[in-house]
């Protein structure tokens, strides 16, 4: 994992152990500077009473203390509350010492004298680790708790004014309009409506309209009576009667042949259906749900949607918002993912590394959360271990044309790929935005990335 630019710098509460005034004093001046808040401990003794009262996000202590010492502060605050790291310091570097430390539990180990960068980077890691199981706690209880409807999750504003309507809408028996892009959770939606209705011990019943070649189409939904074409040996009852009392979904409603829109209207004027060579009317009951991914008010000013069928199925409208317009959902729907997916396989993943994540924030999903998902599902399934990491986790990279740059002979030595691969990226990136006149959405153009992921690698490579 590296320790990019980017990573946020996280602020804690810590304790300050250590029996040498000048060392304490020292360690707090860079702590206050750093925006951390803390106490401190004169001896081991002090630092007991304190954990027993106060929770910490991270202990430093020394371990060479008179009466209580560094080993018994860290097995007091692990007893206490096993999310707080401790980092032990040692005044000389015996490797005994410091694996004892380490075997009970402390993150990481300073060796006196240390320099303030090494200290820097150890409490900046100390509390990442920390504020990631914290969030990986936090997000189970969102899983379950208020952050949900149905199947669906997400704590986005948006998902939760969503969740909202839906939950209204689907106590009464209003036809509903699905609209989104592709693989935001449309189905989901009509799935969650309906086991939340009234109607939820009735029928499901889901209809591809898109799938089903048109001369079939009629017959699939209002049923056939026997005899009504070449085939027909029985009567059919159809679509709309198998979900009498339910939730009809027509899914992919826009690719209805105009044909079969004008019988489809009629059926929701008149809560009745014809089975094609029938001569009766039968009466039903169906909610219908009607789901696109196409814009209707195109598809009906371009004449190939009819306007007064797109007003009866539009009663109301439930938009599913792109995944990319609602990133704070992503680490809600990775971790629940996680949790489907990993016992299918049999695995145990209990982390996903912060770097990991960052690069999924950064990545604007064109296929959405079923894009999401396959990258998570891949994740598990190439993961040996219980942590997901960056390479697991890595968002598809954009099919464009590659030119690949040339590249010089590896040397004996070996070269540092990072620093290559970083100013390679640095390099196209000014030159993009020279292009672009310094236009952002033009140079991500030029890259083949999304918008975001300029901003992020603007933000990675410090460029200004
Ligand atoms: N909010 C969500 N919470 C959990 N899972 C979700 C959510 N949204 C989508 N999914 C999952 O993502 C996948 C795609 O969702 P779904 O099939 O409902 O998309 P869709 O909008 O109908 O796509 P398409 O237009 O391509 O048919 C499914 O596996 C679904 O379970
Ligand atoms: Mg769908």
């Amino acid at each position: 994992m590296t320790t990019g630019s980017t990573a946020p710098t996280y602020r804690g509460h810590i304790l300050v152990v250590d029996d040498e005034a000048s060392v304490r004093d020292w360690v707090t001046i860079y702590l206050k500077r750093e925006g951390h808040s803390f106490r401190t401990a004169a001896n081991g003794a002090e630092a007991l009473d304190i954990i027993a009262e106060e929770s910490f996000d991270l202990v430093i202590t020394d371990l060479k203390m008179p009466k209580v010492s560094g080993l018994d502060v860290l097995r007091a605050v692990k007893e206490r509350s096993p999310e707080t790291e401790v980092v032990m310091v040692t005044a000389f570097a015996t490797p005994e010492t410091a694996i004892e430390a380490m075997k009970a539990g402390a993150y990481d180990y300073l060796t006196k004298p240390f320099k303030i960068d090494e200290m820097g980077l150890v409490i900046g890691r100390a509390l990442e680790k920390r504020a990631l199981v914290q969030d990986v706690n936090s997000l189970r209880e969102q899983l379950v708790g208020r952050h949900r409807f149905e199947d669906l999750v997400g704590k986005s504003e948006a998902m939760r004014q969503l969740f909202d309507l839906a939950r209204h809408v689907a106590q009464t028996r209003s036809t509903v309009l699905i609209t989104g892009e592709s693989g935001t959770g449309k189905e989901l939606v009509a799935r969650a409506l309906h086991n939340s209705s009234p109607r939820a011990g009735a029928p499901f019943v889901a209809i591809n309209c898109g799938a089903i070649p048109e001369n079939l189409l009629e017959a699939e939904l209002f049923g056939h009576v026997r005899g009504a074409f070449t085939g027909a040996t029985s009567d059919s009852e159809g679509m709309f009667l198998a979900a009498q009392g339910g939730t009809l979904v027509l899914d992919e409603v826009g690719e209805m042949p105009i044909s079969l829109q004008v019988k489809l209207l009629r059926v929701l004027q008149e809560r009745a259906v014809r089975p094609v060579g029938g001569t009766r009317d039968r009466q039903v009951d169906v909610r219908v749900v009607a789901i696109t991914n196409r814009d209707l008010d195109v598809e009906v000013a371009e004449g190939r949607f009819r306007q007064d069928l797109y007003y009866r199925l539009n009663v109301i409208n439930i938009v599913v918002p792109r995944l990319a317009d609602r990133p704070e959902d992503i680490p809600l729907l990775v971790h629940h993912f996680i949790r489907k997916l990993a016992p299918e396989q049999s695995k145990r993943i209990v982390e996903v590394e912060p770097e990991a994540m960052r690069g999924l924030l950064a990545y604007d999903f064109p296929g959405n959360v079923r894009e999401l998902e396959n990258i998570v599902e891949r994740a598990v399934t190439l993961a040996p271990g219980p942590v997901l990491t960056a390479t697991h986790l890595a968002p598809p990279s954009h099919g464009l044309t590659a030119r690949r740059p040339c590249v010089g002979e590896l040397p004996p030595e070996g070269v540092d790929l990072e620093a290559i691969v970083a100013d390679v990226e640095r390099d196209y990136i000014r030159q993009a935005l020279e292009q672009s006149g310094g236009v952002r959405k033009e140079a991500a153009r030029l890259l083949g990335i999304s918008f975001r992921s300029l901003r992020y690698r603007l933000d990675k490579l410090d460029i200004e």
